[in-house]
Parts: C-alpha cells; structure tokens; sequence
C-alpha cells in the first residue's frame, strides 16, 4: 500500500478504486492547496494525483524523495515539469481522448455564440432592452460555409474540424508531423474564425502575438479553448480595441482565474468562459477513471495507459 496525495476531490467513483489499493489523502477544499501545503502533502506522498491548477515543478519534486508517479488530471501538461520527472525515473500520466468530444464541442459553442453575439443579445432580453424586432440590430456572422482556420489538428483540432464540416466549412489547419497543412500566417490571412488546438509548449506561448492578430481580417473572430498563455492577452486586448479582429471568445486566460481588474477584461466583443472545456458529468468522471488507472499502474511498474513522458 503507497501513499497517495490527490489535490482536490475529484467526480464520480474513480477515486474509491484508489482508496481501496492504497492510502489516499484528498486535498478536501474547493480551492487548490496553497503552494505550502502542496509541498508538505506530497513531501510523503508515493504517487500524485494533480491539476492544472498545481504547480508541479522540478523544486516539488525534489522535496518529495519518494514520488514514483504523478498522474496530471489534463490532456495538458504543461504545469509538469516533465523533463524534471523522467530525470527521476517518474511516469506522468495524463488524460487524453476521454475530453475530446467535450472540448470540441465547448470550442464550437464559443464560435457560434461569438458569431451570433449571443451573450450582448441576452444581457439585451435581462435589460428590458428587448422593444420590438429589429431589421439592423443583433447582426452577426455566418457560420455556415465561412473559413475555419484550426492551430494545431491533434485530437481536439480535428473533432473541431468534423463538426465544422457539419457547417460546410472550409477547413484550414497548420502543418502536423504526418499532415500537411498552411503556414500559420497564411492561415491567419485567410480564416473567418480561428480556433487554437496545440499544447502549451516554449514555441507556442505568445504564438498569437500582436503580428499574428495583425495577419488576421478585421472580421475575424479568434477562439481559444487550449491554454491562455497561447494568446499575447495585451496584444489581443489592442487588436479588440482598435477593430484589428472583431471578437474573441476565450475558455482559458493567462492567469487562471483572470482577475476582475484585468485590463483584457474591458476590451470590446469579448467573450470568456472559466475553463470549463471538459466540464460535462461524462467527460470529468472519465477523467477520473484515466487518472487513477495512470496512477495505479504507475505505482505497480507498469507503463501508465497514457503516459506523457517515455517509459523509463
Ligand atoms: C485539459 O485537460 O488539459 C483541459 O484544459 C482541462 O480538462
């Protein structure tokens, strides 16, 4: 029996598969275990359990001497040091697929509310801003047959893709390893909404910077489900300010919660979501089956189901 740190309560059963292998101590607030305590419960701990919310860095790691596995509750892993991990052996784990559709579907939900601007129309209704039908007002985009440029057609990118064919959308993407695909500027230049697929990763933070935004058309509409810090969130704020693009609909922001005085939130045609990609009951509880099934096969020396790093 190993000793397990799990830094918040997770949905469905999953965890009692845990509980009953091994002792498992949950994290029981609605808030992230500040840095301290993160670093005294896994001080001890043999595997973890963690979210994107959790610093998992090299200094983690080395005061925690006899962690064996770390399973990340995210397709991402980019609050991971995973070079840190391999160095000491340490499979992490993430959870890939089972949040596919569920994301996809939220990135599709943004573009089509941004393109009709469904969140101006609605405060309207609750404003008592609703006086008679409008021929001029409410305008928005077509959806249908417009362009969608996708960056990065992994699994989320190219279930955006099935669902904008339901549209009739012309799909552009940027090249993959094994598919071809456009130059992101070129795909800037030619997209009606652009949606951001690709992991967090050195060459990928700030990759819609303020030239990026300015290869866009000025009615173009930027869609961000993957992570925040993708989008040079002041260049963005400019650009929505000054009409470069016309709107953006963002599920993930650069920090995580933004906070309420930050500037990026007074910009114009904005919409944001909090992160909430794979938040359905289905997609979370899968989640959770995928971490403990990481984890415990990590802490039995076995190759984890969905390892993000090689197998030691
Ligand atoms: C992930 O898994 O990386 C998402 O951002 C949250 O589900």
């Amino acid at each position: 029996m190993a000793r397990v740190f799990v830094t918040r309560a997770l949905p469905g059963p999953g965890l009692d598969r845990l509980r009953a292998e091994h002792e498992t101590d949950v994290w029981p607030e609605r808030l992230p275990p500040p840095r301290e305590e993160l670093v005294e419960h896994t001080a001890g701990a043999e595997g973890l359990i963690s979210l994107l919310t959790d610093v998992v860095d090299a200094d983690l790691i080395a005061a925690a001497p006899r962690l064996r596995a770390i399973s990340n509750y995210a397709v991402g892993t980019d609050n991971v040091d995973i070079i840190a991990a391999t160095a000491r052996g340490i499979p992490v784990g993430h959870t890939p697929d089972v949040l596919t559709d569920a994301t996809a579907d939220l990135a599709f939900a943004l573009l089509l509310a941004a393109a009709r601007r469904l969140p101006v129309a609605a405060r309207a209704v609750i404003a008592g801003d609703w006086l008679t039908w409008e021929p001029a007002r409410h305008l928005g985009q077509s959806v249908h047959g417009a362009t969608l440029g996708i960056v990065g057609l992994g699994r989320i990118g190219r279930a955006v893709a099935a669902r904008a064919h339901g549209f009739a959308m012309e799909v552009l993407s940027t090249p993959t390893a094994t598919t071809p695909g456009l130059p992101l500027a070129a795909l800037l230049e030619r997209s009606d909404f652009v949606s951001l697929h690709c992991p967090l990763t050195p060459v990928t933070r700030h990759l819609i910077n303020a030239e990026a935004l300015s290869r866009m058309r000025p009615t173009a509409i930027l869609i961000n489900t993957a992570r925040g810090a993708i989008v040079d969130q002041a260049a963005l704020r400019t650009a929505l300010e000054q009409g470069t693009i016309a709107g953006a609909a963002l599920d993930v922001t650069n920090p995580e919660p933004i906070t309420p005085d930050d500037p990026l939130l007074s910009a114009p045609n904005l919409l944001i979501t909090p992160h909430i990609g794979s938040a359905t009951t289905a997609a979370r509880e899968q989640m959770t089956e995928l971490a403990v099934e990481n984890l415990l096969a990590g802490l039995a020396g076995r190759p984890m189901p969905h390892q993000a790093n090689a197998p030691a």
